[in-house]
């Protein structure tokens, strides 16, 4: 039975978030420059997105620029910035004709003009999709998002706009870049790498992850089916027993 076929589509995940990870390696693996890798990443994004708006997903969220990655040499952050651009422009025709609507996170002020620019121009002509929500961590860091939230959450306390005896997780959420968005129920990381790599940390709490060693440019539709079929089969419990599950 194809993959596919196997996915229970009345329990898909609303969710989906992705570290898109191990483009340097392939590309160094066919002894290649890692920009290269970048470069073929962008193929398999596309399939992903693809797939997610076929599926009906409502969120997909990638990691594509981490605030760490700032910290990349110059060449290769510049190469990064112009594949995001060319893909912008390129891609933007086909998200509208998709109803698919892009967002971005991240500490998007630290972009050179241009980047931002662009990418502010494909969210406004896609805000009035109502398909699959697209959205891009860019320039992006947990702990930049959980600070920026406690500064804005700060200066209401100061402001007596806000009573601290009122606050809670459930309100806290209003501060993070991802508000009024659901908590990915799947995560999926590439290349092998076990970590989280400073990517919401606050929003994966209950989170179901997925390590797959697959280098981000060979991940493709057939991967993120088997990651949905695997997260299928896990028993989701957030601190219940499986008898309190199986009794409801
Ligand atoms: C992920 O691939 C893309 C970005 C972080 C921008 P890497 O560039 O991290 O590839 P590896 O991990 O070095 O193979
Ligand atoms: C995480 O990948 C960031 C993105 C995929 C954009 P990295 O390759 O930068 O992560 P670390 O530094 O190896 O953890
Ligand atoms: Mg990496």
């Amino acid at each position: 039975m194809s993959l596919v076929k196997q996915i229970d589509t009345a329990r898909l995940p609303s969710h989906i978030a992705i570290i898109m990870d191990g483009n340097g390696r392939w590309a160094r693996q066919r002894g290649m420059d890692r920009i290269f890798g970048h470069q073929q990443g962008v193929r398999a994004l596309r399939e992903v997105i693809e797939a997610s708006a076929e599926l009906k997903i409502r969120f997909l969220t990638v990691y594509a620029f981490s605030t760490e990655n700032w910290g990349r040499p110059d060449e290769e952050v510049s190469a990064l910035m112009g594949i995001m651009v060319q893909s912008l422009n390129k891609e933007t025709d086909t998200l509208v004709k998709n109803n698919i609507r892009l967002t971005a996170i991240g500490d998007t002020e630290r972009l050179a003009s241009d980047v931002k620019e662009r990418l502010m121009e494909t969210i406004n002509v896609t805000s009035g999709a109502t398909g699959l929500n697209l959205i891009v961590a860019m320039s992006y860091s947990s702990r930049w998002e959980i600070t920026e939230a406690a500064k804005r959450l700060s200066a209401e306390l100061a402001g007596r706009s806000v009573n601290p005896d009122s606050v809670n997780e459930f309100n806290f959420e209003k501060y993070l870049t991802t508000h009024g968005v659901p908590d990915p129920e799947l995560m999926i990381r590439t290349s092998g790498e076990m970590r989280i790599s400073n990517f919401l940390l606050w929003q994966l709490a209950y989170t179901e992850l997925y390590f797959t060693e697959i280098l981000w440019p060979d991940f493709s539709k057939e991967e993120l089916y088997k990651a949905i079929i695997d997260f299928q089969k896990r028993e989701r419990r957030f601190g219940k027993t499986s008898e309190q599950l199986l009794d409801k």
